[in-house]
């Protein structure tokens, strides 16, 4: 069995954490963090896993003298390439947050209004887009947990991009559920504000589009990002509008996307119209396309917390780690 930690074990990416590894055949929880829950079991936070880890929080300082397999770090942006430098004796370090995933400093403090610290660590880390990068995975000691706009939009672009089918712009209008903005409330992301509005926010200026634009290399189809905060508790809903270079019916645009993800068993091709309700709670992202001559749109959806977070995380780490790629990740979505 691993040694897994989580540092941020308390919030919403570090409690889906907690809830896929429990049903890994091949790790055991041994560390988790928080600040203001250390020394409590977990179920003093998470009531609803009492009986099913015995784990107390611990500072997140005191990870340097725990003996660790794999850590997972789900903390706030910023955190890890403080912490990071300090675990060179932690054999996998998973980080979720944006800390690793944009090698160019500049571009990285443009988007996070912060300097980077760790510019040399960061050397070492593989952005973990797995259906993208898996062989660049396997066996790896840092990895980049992506961005959960950035997989949904990076997914459905992916095979167009790969074949140079799409002419000019794409205009990319993308919805994401309140966990997304993780456990605390702020003003913009708590309830009574939430739940009965749509709004838009950060555009030309989400810290996901550079992650996007770097895998997506083509200066001729500049993207066009617009994020939403919706009303749902879970999932990112993205829609992508774009012309085509040549006509192309929906049948061979998913045949295209089914031959180039057909080794990806975490994504769906779904006819017609994919649903926020089919993958919540789930590692699975639903892609459906629909054509009107050259006109193209490409819908893809995910859960933030599976695929845009945790689960995406444990994909990694089973990658890495030589593991069947779906271990831990197999639970259904959850309906109704
Ligand atoms: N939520 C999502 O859908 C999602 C998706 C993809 C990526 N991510 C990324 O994952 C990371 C975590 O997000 P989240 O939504 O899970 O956040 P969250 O619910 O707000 O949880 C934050 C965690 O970090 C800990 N923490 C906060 N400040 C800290 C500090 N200064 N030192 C040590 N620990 C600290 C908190 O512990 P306490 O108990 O002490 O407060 C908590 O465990 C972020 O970087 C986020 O961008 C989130």
């Amino acid at each position: 069995m691993l040694r897994v930690g989580i540092g941020g074990g308390s919030g919403y990416s570090g409690v889906e954490l907690i809830q896929i590894l429990l049903r890994h055949p091949e790790v055991e929880i041994t560390f988790l963090s928080s600040e203001r829950y250390a020394g409590d079991p977990v179920e003093v936070l998470f009531p609803h896993l009492r009986s099913l880890i015995d784990v107390r929080f611990s500072k997140l300082e005191d990870v340097s003298q725990t003996d660790l397999d794999v850590l997972f770090l789900a903390l706030p942006h910023g955190e890890a390439m403080r912490l990071v430098p300090q675990l060179d004796n932690i054999p996998l370090i998973i980080d979720l947050s944006g800390d690793f995933r944009i090698p160019a400093p500049e571009v990285f403090e443009q988007y996070y209004g912060f300097a980077h610290t760790a510019m040399e660590q960061q050397k070492g880390f593989i952005y973990g887009l797995t259906e993208i990068n898996r062989d660049q995975l396997r066996g790896a000691r840092r990895i980049s947990n992506p961005g959960c706009f950035a997989t949904a939009t990076i997914l459905a672009l992916y095979p167009l991009y790969r074949k140079a089918w799409v002419d000019g712009p794409v205009y990319v209008d993308s919805k994401t559920g309140s966990s997304g903005a993780g456990r605390s409330p702020s003003a913009t992301t708590h309830h009574p504000r939430r739940t009965q509005s749509l709004f838009p926010y950060k555009p030309f200026s989400h810290q996901h589009i550079p992650e996007i634009e770097q895998l997506l290399d083509r200066a001729e189809n500049r993207l066009i990002f617009q994020p939403h905060s919706a009303p749902f508790v879970r999932g990112i809903f993205a829609s992508h509008y774009m012309q085509l270079i040549e006509p192309k019916t929906a049948e061979e645009v998913r045949a295209l996307y089914q031959e180039i993800y057909s080794q990806s068993p975490f994504i769906r091709i779904v006819p017609g119209c994919p649903d926020l309700s089919c993958i919540q709670h789930s590692n699975f992202v639903d892609i459906g396309v629909a054509t009107d001559d050259r006109h193209l749109i490409v819908w893809s959806t995910l859960d933030n917390l599976q695929k845009g977070a945790a689960g995406q995380a444990v994909q990694n780490m089973n990658v890495a780690c030589g593991f069947e790629e779906t271990l831990g990740l197999t639970a259904s979505p959850a309906f109704p």
